[in-house]
Formats: C-alpha cells, sequence, structure tokens
C-alpha cells in the first residue's frame, strides 16, 4: 500500500491543509495534560516550514455534537504549538467562512493557521458536501496526519479530499502506515500478539484477522474471562460478557481445528473489590476456581512468566490493552510486567490504545518501544483487517 506523501508535492507558497489529531487531553483549567500527538505531528510541521508552506491546520477536539463549546476549543492548542514549535501560530475563530477564508489568504510562507474545532459544526461528522467544500477552499493542497482519526469518513478527512488533484499523507500517517502495514503484511517471526482490555466485543474482530497470522496469541484483561466461561471454567463474579461466550467458543473451535496458538491467562489475582481496598490473592485458573464473589483483577505469576517467555522469543510483538485493572496499584503487576517484557526485545514492538500507552509510560520504557500508535481505535480498526476511510482516499503512486 503505498500512498502519495507530503515529500512528494511541491510545498513553497501553497497554502497546505494539514488534517492534524490534535484530539488531546485538557484539564478543567484547559490545560494540556498530554500533548503526545502534537509532539507526534511536528516532524510534518517542521518539515513543511522548512519548505515554505503555508499551513492551515485543521482538528477536532472531543465530541461536542456538533455545537460550539468553549471548553473544547483549540485555542489552548494554538498557544501551545506555537510554544513547541517557537513560530507564532495565528488561530482562527472558525473553520470555515469569510474570516477564515481571509485569514488563510493572508498567510505568507512558513506561517501557521490554526482552525477552530471541526466538530463544532454537526456538518464535519456526517461528511457533508458543503461543508467539505468550504473546508477545501481555504487551501491549494491536501494532507493527512490524523492517522488517530483516519477510521472516521468525516468531511476534514474524507469528503474534502475530492477537491484536490491529489491528496497526500503527512510523516505521522507514513510512519503509522510502515508500521502497522509492514507488520500484518510482513511481519519477522515469531510475532505474538497480546490483548487485553475489558471486552472481548471490542477485540473479537482483532483475534479472528490476526489469529493466523500470528505464533502465538496472549489474551489478557477481562476480555479473557469470556474465554475461560467459554471453556466451563469457573470464572466467579469476573466480568465475562455472557451474549459472547458463543462467539468465544467459536473461536476456540477455529482454534482447535487450525492449531493456532491462542494462550489464556493460567493463574489469576483475585480480589472482592475493584479499588484495591481490601486483599487480593493468587489462584490457579484450572485446579482452583475462582470463588463466586471474586473478580480476576489481574493476570497471576505463573501467566506473566508465561507471556515474558513467549514475548522473549518474538521479533514482532502488537500490543494492545491491558491485563488487569492497572490504574489500581495492587493490580498493576501483570500490565506493567508486560510493557517490561516488550521493551526487552530486540525486534519490532507496536503498541496502541491508550491504556497500554499508559502503562508504558508509567513503566518508563516508552522510548524502547519501535513505534507508539498515535490513534488507539484507527489501530485496532487496522488490526481487525479493516480498511481506513481516511487513508482509503489518499492518493495512490
Ligand atoms: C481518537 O481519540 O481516537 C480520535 O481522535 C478519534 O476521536 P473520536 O473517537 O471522537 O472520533
Amino acid at each position: 500500500m503505498s500512498k502519495l506523501s507530503i515529500r512528494d508535492i511541491e510545498l513553497r507558497g501553497k497554502r497546505v491543509f494539514v488534517r492534524v489529531d490534535f484530539n488531546v487531553p485538557l484539564n478543567e483549567n484547559g490545560e494540556i495534560t498530554d500533548d503526545t500527538r502534537i509532539r507526534q505531528t511536528l516532524p510534518t510541521l517542521a518539515y513543511a516550514l522548512e519548505r515554505g508552506a503555508r499551513l492551515i491546520l485543521a482538528s477536532h477536539l472531543g465530541r461536542p455534537k456538533g455545537k460550539r463549546n468553549p471548553k473544547m476549543s483549540l485555542s489552548p492548542v494554538a498557544i501551545h504549538l506555537s510554544n513547541l514549535v517557537k513560530h507564532p501560530v495565528v488561530f482562527a475563530a472558525d473553520c470555515i467562512g469569510s474570516d477564515a477564508e481571509g485569514q488563510a489568504l493572508g498567510l505568507r510562507d512558513s506561517e501557521i493557521l490554526l482552525l477552530e474545532n471541526l466538530r463544532f459544526h454537526p456538518e464535519e461528522e456526517a461528511n457533508d458536501e458543503n461543508f467539505s467544500r468550504e473546508l477545501a477552499r481555504l487551501a491549494d493542497c491536501y494532507v493527512n496526519d490524523a492517522f488517530g482519526t483516519a477510521h472516521r469518513a468525516h468531511s476534514s478527512t474524507v469528503g474534502m479530499t475530492k477537491y484536490f488533484t491529489q491528496a497526500a499523507a503527512g510523516l505521522l500517517m507514513e510512519k503509522e502506515l510502515k508500521y502497522l502495514a509492514k507488520t500484518i503484511s510482513k511481519p519477522e517471526k515469531p510475532f505474538v500478539a497480546l490483548l487485553g482490555g475489558a471486552k472481548v466485543s471490542d477485540k473479537i474482530e482483532v483475534i479472528e484477522n490476526l489469529l493466523p497470522l500470528v505464533d502465538s496469541l496472549l489474551i489478557g484483561g477481562a476480555m479473557a474471562y469470556t474465554f475461560l466461561r467459554a471453556k466451563g471454567l469457573s470464572t466467579g463474579s469476573s466480568l465475562v460478557e455472557v451474549d459472547k461466550v458463543d462467539i468465544a467458543k467459536k473461536v476456540l473451535a477455529a482454534v482447535e481445528k487450525n492449531r493456532y496458538r491462542l494462550l489464556l491467562p493460567v493463574d489469576h489475582l483475585i480480589s472482592q473489590k475493584l479499588d484495591g481496598s481490601v486483599p487480593s490473592r493468587i489462584v490457579d485458573g484450572t485446579s482452583t476456581p475462582i470463588p463466586q464473589g471474586y473478580m480476576g483483577v489481574d493476570i497471576g505469576p505463573k501467566t506473566i512468566e508465561l507471556y515474558q517467555s513467549e514475548i522473549a522469543k518474538a521479533k514482532t510483538v502488537v500490543w494492545n490493552g491491558p491485563m488487569g485493572i492497572f490504574e489500581v496499584e495492587p493490580f498493576a503487576k501483570g500490565t506493567l510486567a508486560m510493557a517490561q517484557a516488550l521493551a526487552s526485545i530486540h525486534g519490532t514492538t507496536i503498541v496502541g490504545g491508550g491504556d497500554s500507552v499508559a502503562a508504558l509510560a508509567r513503566s518508563g520504557v516508552e522510548s524502547k518501544i519501535s513505534h507508539v500508535c498515535t490513534g488507539g481505535g484507527a489501530s485496532l480498526e487496522f488490526l481487525r483487517g479493516k480498511k481506513l476511510p481516511g487513508i482509503e482516499v489518499l492518493t495512490n503512486i
């Protein structure tokens, strides 16, 4: 899958619309609490500015449901960005209309305009024709660097591209595609996938898509209990998606039939409460059932060892989702051990999903991971084997 890159287009003196994903968390005072997504876009911005592009940046922030909401304004991002790029960033109070057009036309080479939240207009998410045209009117060329939003078919990711002769990928988008596409199509073996999180329903298609591709698929987090229930094992009061037990049974049957390697936790940390306020204990998943009133909150020490040894053999690992309720200190061991295990291998490691990325940061191993995806939802869609609309519309080369 080769897509036109920002490196392939003439930028000097051009008004370049760059769809970025500046959907960053803000606290009650409107301060950015994690600017990773903004920082990840800096190489694209620096590249374009060095070549004299006139940048028009557009993003959504949160889910304002088509209404102007000052709490979801991108204006704090404009200030933060100008500090990062050490360059003034002009802010447009609306993303379309005569004022925005005037500001875009008034840009000189190597200047930056950041548009207000696209989702203040319901037309953005509706992929509305007129709105798409209005956005396109602001610029001469189109670049998408918002991998995190590539699974959304909105005006700024899909609709407006038809008004340009070409649509190019930014450097971050390229990097995300390089890692995810390469991993799926030509992984260096052994290839291990580590999947966790609360719900099987979120990951079932990912599991089905990855099973034939991986050498082993390791499952942790609450979603493991739906599989254990499907195997007829006792799960006590653990979170089980009862309506997904049949699907889990089908997956297990396919595993058996095709001799796929799917590993489930062999022991568990269990507790009567989810907040860590009462003592927890370890049970062996097979010989000792999880008693009623107890819930699995983390993988146990034998599972940690088993998963560590699988990861240690791997040349490629993809990880999405925590092994337990790792936000609660006593239940964090399994997830943090997996972060360490990935950081220790000599191979390609790709981590996606907010919780797994947070676990990397908590373990202080983020810099040892080959690629940390900026899009949780988008990377899952990719791993499900789905085509992402924001990538499909980029020009093929
Ligand atoms: C994300 O945070 O996953 C992206 O910015 C997309 O946001 P959305 O789920 O609100 O579309």
